[in-house]
């Protein structure tokens, strides 16, 4: 990566002299598997950026489940096609020995409490292993260590994993690492359903009722626009009344502590802004959204 890398920043032509605007780096890490949720990432990533590089990599350290780790998607080349496609200069593509050549690493980043609520709950160390890939990645891919040039680094991450993305942030500021953290909204399906790569487990009836989960959000965001009183328990109603769904959580969070936030009121206005976060299991599949509400 870095070599590739290095040679894109050298042969473009801005960033040496002091006048000149920095070289973009963007950075997308993946773990494959990509649908129009990654292509968004990626080409939001290259509206912004000179140089663009993506990961693929399926970080066995973030699974809680070895099986559910052997069976996620690998589709390497349709990947690289897409990507082709999307406008990636550099696609990263790791063998697990180039990562973590010593096995498991020794040194690694805590999640805190951060990573011990919502998705952590039911996936625990889940976090610490998302951490584990996450803030190597930003260091292979650290321009500034590659070049003598003016570099501007951002990773781009989607929001539809927001406590992922809250975690990132915090590790970014609690370690200084160099680099722009840039989120981009959740790509969904024509009818809602967060787009995932894990969808193509769920079946034709299944994928049905899991538009539930999105149906409950958009009510509470519409609430939230309108400045009503939330009444999570009418979204939460709403999931209960779909047998194919079993509601995890339904919470309203604050978006950067993901602490809840006193809004389940029957009569209170909605004013602020929060996220509501939302996880279910369809079948074998878990599934997670989330909507941000208010300003
Ligand atoms: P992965 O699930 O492949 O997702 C890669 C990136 O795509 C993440 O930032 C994720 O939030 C974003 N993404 C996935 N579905 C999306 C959608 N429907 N809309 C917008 N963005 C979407 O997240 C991971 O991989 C891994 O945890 C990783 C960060 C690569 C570390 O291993």
């Amino acid at each position: 990566l870095s070599a590739a890398l290095r040679e894109l920043i050298e042969a473009h032509p801005g960033g040496a002299d002091s006048g000149d605007e920095p070289v973009g780096v963007g950075f997308v890490p993946t773990m494959g598997a990509l649908h129009e949720g990654h292509g968004t990432l990626v080409r939001t990533a290259r509206s912004r950026n000179d140089i663009v590089a993506v990961s693929i990599f399926v970080n066995r350290l973030q699974f809680n489940d070895p099986v559910d780790y052997e069976r996620y998607p690998r589709t390497l080349d349709a990947d690289v096609e897409l990507l082709a496609r999307a406008g990636a200069d550099v696609v990263f593509a790791p063998e697990e020995s180039e990562v973590y050549p010593d096995g498991n690493p020794l040194v690694v980043v805590s999640s805190g409490v951060l990573g011990e609520k919502f998705e952590g709950a039911s996936r625990p160390g889940h976090f610490d292993g998302m951490l584990a890939v996450v803030s190597k990645l930003l260091n292979f891919a650290q321009p500034s260590l590659l070049t003598s040039k003016k570099v501007n680094y951002t990773a781009f991450f989607g929001q539809k994993d927001a406590q992922q993305l809250a975690i990132i942030r915090r590790m970014v500021q609690d370690l200084a690492y160099n680099v722009e953290i840039a989120a981009v909204p959740i790509v969904r399906s024509d009818r809602g359903l967060a787009l995932s790569s894990r969808n193509q487990f769920l079946s034709e009836a299944q994928a049905e009722a899991a538009l539930v989960l999105s149906r409950a959000l958009f009510l509470l965001k519409a609430r939230a626009d309108a400045h009503e009183p939330l009444n999570i328990d009418d979204a939460v109603a709403l999931i209960d009344a779909e047998p194919l769904v079993e509601l995890d959580y339904l919470e309203v969070v604050d978006p950067s502590t993901l602490e809840p936030i006193g809004v389940n009121c029957q009569d209170t206005p909605f004013t602020g802004s929060a996220l509501a976060l939302v996880a279910a299991r369809v079948g074998e599949v878990r599934l997670i959204d989330n909507m941000p509400l208010g300003s």
